[in-house]
């Protein structure tokens, strides 16, 4: 009896895989790719170390105008060696990070908004809000925004679609948490967060150097538990291929996909040593301007940038 329902089973998933647009949908098998995707006849191969680095401060419920003036003067101090450098601040700060700012290459970002133009949505900002307060970034799909505040694929999606139309920097957040990890499930999660968040980005594609992704396992986020630069590159490497599917090759070899969940000095440089990883997401080590900057230089350096 269980034979027989396995092999119904296996029937099954073959259908489903052979039927076109359902593929992606299928859950992704749960061992690590074997290798890169075969690139299809004619696309260039996938070349790295291309792209440049990023390091994005994500500073949360944190920070006051005075903290935040004192570490845009201090942060505006390193050299930051070539590697953009976001800091998405909490919405009333915004303003005075702007007013602050002396270096224009100085990227501000936001951490959340609501994907209308305006209207009756007590407590949101639109995107015309933030883009007026200074930022040109913003994070979406955060582990925190889907499991504290609910937001749901389709949410989060809808945002996708409306910041890259409204000429913003997205930083599109995904990532497994410890159960799912635990049960080989990561790949599986990923390509369905990708598939969800991806859904409403229909052609024209934004410049590829203007969509960034940031893989986030949830069990490293605030825990000072790492994934492994290994698990890191493996899981990036994973969704630079589910990319290149979305778009192509070539495209997908220009986005940049940074790793976050308690990235820190100690640990940035053997993590932005790994090909597929372009930079940070940075939490509790971003609150701090020498300990950000630390981990901007670890970044350049790692990627050849002395
Ligand atoms: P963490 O947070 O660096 O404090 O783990 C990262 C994030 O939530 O983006």
């Amino acid at each position: 009896m269980s034979d027989l329902r396995t092999h119904i089973e296996q029937l099954v998933r073959q259908a489903l895989q052979e039927l076109p647009g359902l593929s992606s949908l299928e859950p992704a098998r749960s061992e690590p790719p074997s290798g890169p995707l075969p690139a299809p006849p004619g696309a260039p191969v996938l070349r790295f170390g291309k792209r440049v680095p990023l390091v994005a401060a994500n500073w949360k419920m944190n920070q006051l105008s005075a903290s935040a003036r004192a570490f845009l003067t201090a942060l505006e101090g390193h050299d930051r060696l070539g590697v953009q450098t976001v800091i998405c601040a909490p919405h009333v700060l915004l303003p005075v990070l702007a007013a602050a700012r002396r270096q224009a290459d100085l990227v501000l970002g936001a951490q959340n908004f609501y994907p209308e133009p305006a209207g009756a949505f007590t407590g949101e900002h639109s995107l015309d809000m933030l883009a007026d307060a200074g930022a040109g970034a913003v994070i979406i799909g955060h582990s925190e925004r889907r499991t504290l505040f609910g937001e749901a694929d389709a949410l989060v999606a809808r945002k996708l679609s409306t910041a890259v139309a409204r000429g913003f920097m997205p930083i599109f957040c995904i990532g497994e948490n410890l159960a799912e990890r635990q049960a080989g499930a990561t790949f599986r999660v990923l390509r369905n967060q990708l598939v969800a968040g991806l859904s409403g980005l229909l052609p024209p594609f934004p410049e590829p150097e203007r969509l960034v992704f940031a893989y986030e396992p949830i069990w490293a986020i605030g825990t000072g538990l790492t994934a492994t630069a290994e698990q890191a590159q493996e899981a990036i490497s994973f969704v630079r291929e589910r990319l290149a599917e979305k778009f192509s090759y070539a495209y997908a070899e220009k986005v940049r996909v940074l790793y976050g969940g308690s990235a820190n000095e100690k640990n940035a440089a053997e993590l932005a040593a790994k090909p597929d990883i372009d930079g940070f997401l940075v939490g509790n080590a971003s609150l701090q301007a020498a300990t950000f900057a630390a981990i901007i230089a670890r970044t350049a350096a790692s990627k050849g940038r002395p």
